[in-house]
C-alpha cells in the first residue's frame, strides 16, 4: 500500500507553550518501499509514526493509505488506528509483562476475536519466521533485548499489518546484535512485501537499510533520496554533515574573481566554483566542503595538495581518522596509513569530490 502525506504539520501546545513538532511534511512511501526516516533527537521522527498511525491528528494536512483519504482537518476526516491496519514496533517493544511471549503475540488476534486454533497456528508460524519458537511459554522478563525486539516485531506482523512503521527498534542491542538484527529485518521485509517505515537516529543503519531516506532536521524534511543520493548529492550541509562515517569538514573561503571565472581561496589552494554553484556565493564567500574519506595521503594525480600537520590520531581498527591542521583551517582525514603525531604529511583530494554550499 502506498502512503502519501500532503502538506502535514504538527503543533503541540504543553506546558512549555507551543511546540511546532512538524512542519508542512510532503511525502509519498510507495508500495512495499524500504523506507527509513533520519534524523537527530527531536526532529519529529516519532511524532511523524504516530500521525500515520493515527495514535494522534496532526494540525493540518492530509493522509491517504492508497487512494483513501484517512486524515484531513479541512474535511474533518479522521479513520481511527484500528481501522488503519497498522503495525507498530516501539522504541521500547512495550511487551505485557505478565502474559507469555505466546500470549503477547496472539493479543492483536484475540481482540480480533478470531478462532482459537487459528490463533495458534498463526503465532506459531510467526514465531517460526522469527525464530523464536523455543521462547513461546517464557515470560518477557527473561528475555534478553534481542529476542524481546523479535517478539515485538512478531506481535506487529501476526495481524498481516497494510504498513509496518518501527520507531529505532534495535537501538537497545548492542553493535554485533544490530548487524544481525538489520540484516534479518531486511530480508523480512523483503519476503512480506509490506510498505515500512523504519525510523532512527543512525545514519549507518539508515544507510543499509533504506531504499530512500528521508532526512529531516527539525520538523522539516531536509532530503528524500536513495542512499547514494543523500551521500553524493547532499542538498545542503545538514544532509552533508549528517551522512557519512565521519562528519565532512566544512570550511568558509573567501572568492575573488580572475578573468572570466570564480575561485574560492582556501589558504593557497584556488579552487574554481563551477558557474552552477556560483548562486551560493555570499559576502564574497562560499562553503566547501570535502569528506574525509576523499582526502588521500598517498597523493599522485589529485587536484588539489597540500601540507597538513598531524595533531592527534584516533585510530578506528581498519582506519586511522586524522586531525589535521593546514594554515588555519582544520581538516580531518580518514586513512589507512599511520602516521607519526606532529608531523607534516602531504594530502590531497580531487575536484569531483568537492561540495559547495552557501557560507552560514
Ligand atoms: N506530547 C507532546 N507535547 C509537547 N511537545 C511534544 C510532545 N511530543 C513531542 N513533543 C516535541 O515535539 C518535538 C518532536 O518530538 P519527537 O518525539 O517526534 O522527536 P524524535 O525525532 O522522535 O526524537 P528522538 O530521536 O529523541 O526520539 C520535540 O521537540 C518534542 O519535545
Ligand atoms: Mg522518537
Amino acid at each position: 500500500m502506498k502512503v502519501k502525506l500532503e502538506n502535514i504539520s504538527k503543533t503541540y501546545f504543553s506546558l512549555r507553550g507551543k511546540v511546532k513538532a512538524l512542519s508542512e511534511i510532503n511525502l509519498e512511501i510507495r508500495d512495499r518501499e524500504f523506507l527509513v526516516i533520519l534524523g537527530p533527537s527531536g526532529c519529529g521522527k516519532t511524532t511523524l509514526l504516530n500521525l500515520i498511525a493515527g495514535i494522534e491528528k496532526p494540525s493540518s494536512g492530509e493522509i491517504y493509505f492508497g487512494e483513501k483519504l484517512v486524515f484531513s482537518d479541512k474535511k474533518n476526516v479522521f479513520v481511527s488506528p484500528k481501522e488503519r491496519n497498522i503495525a507498530m514496533v516501539f522504541q521500547n517493544y512495550a511487551l505485557y509483562p505478565h502474559m507469555s511471549v505466546f500470549e503477547n503475540i496472539a493479543f492483536p488476534l484475540r481482540i480480533q476475536k478470531m478462532d482459537k486454533n487459528i490463533i495458534k497456528k498463526e503465532v506459531e508460524k510467526v514465531a517460526e519466521m522469527l525464530n523464536i519458537k523455543g521462547l513461546l511459554q517464557a515470560r518477557p522478563y527473561e528475555l534478553s533485548g534481542g529476542e524481546k525486539q523479535r517478539v515485538a516485531i512478531a506481535r506487529a506482523l501476526v495481524r498481516k499489518p497494510n504498513l509496518f512503521l518501527l520507531d529505532e527498534p534495535l537501538s537497545n542491542l548492542d553493535a554485533q546484535l544490530r548487524l544481525t538484527a538489520r540484516t534479518e529485518l531486511k530480508t523480512l521485509q523483503k519476503n512480506l512485501k509490506i510498505t515500512t517505515i523504519y525510523v532512527t537516529h543512525d545514519q549507518i543503519e539508515a544507510m543499509s537499510l533504506g531504499e530512500r531516506i528521508v532526512v529531516m532536521n527539525k520538523g522539516k524534511i531536509e532530503q528524500i533520496g536513495t542512499p547514494e543520493e543523500v551521500y553524493h548529492k547532499p542538498e545542503n550541509l545538514f544532509v552533508a554533515k549528517f551522512i557519512g562515517t565521519t562528519p565532512i569538514n566544512f570550511f568558509v573561503v573567501e572568492v575573488k574573481s580572475e578573468q572570466s571565472n570564480i575561485y574560492g581561496y582556501l589558504g593557497e589552494l584556488k579552487i574554481e566554483v563551477p558557474e552552477e554553484k556560483l548562486h551560493l556565493v555570499k559576502d564574497q564567500k562560499i562553503g566547501i566542503g570535502i569528506r574525509p574519506e576523499d582526502i588521500k595521503t598517498e597523493v599522485e594525480k589529485e587536484d588539489f595538495i597540500l601540507t597538513v600537520k598531524v595533531n592527534i590520531i584516533e585510530s578506528l581498527g581498519k582506519e586511522y581518522l586524522l586531525h589535521t591542521t593546514y594554515k588555519n583551517y582544520d581538516i580531518k582525514i580518514l586513512t589507512k596509513n599511520k602516521f607519526p603525531e606532529k608531523s607534516l604529511i602531504k594530502a590531497g583530494f580531487s575536484k569531483k569530490n568537492l561540495y559547495f554550499f552557501s557560507p552560514e
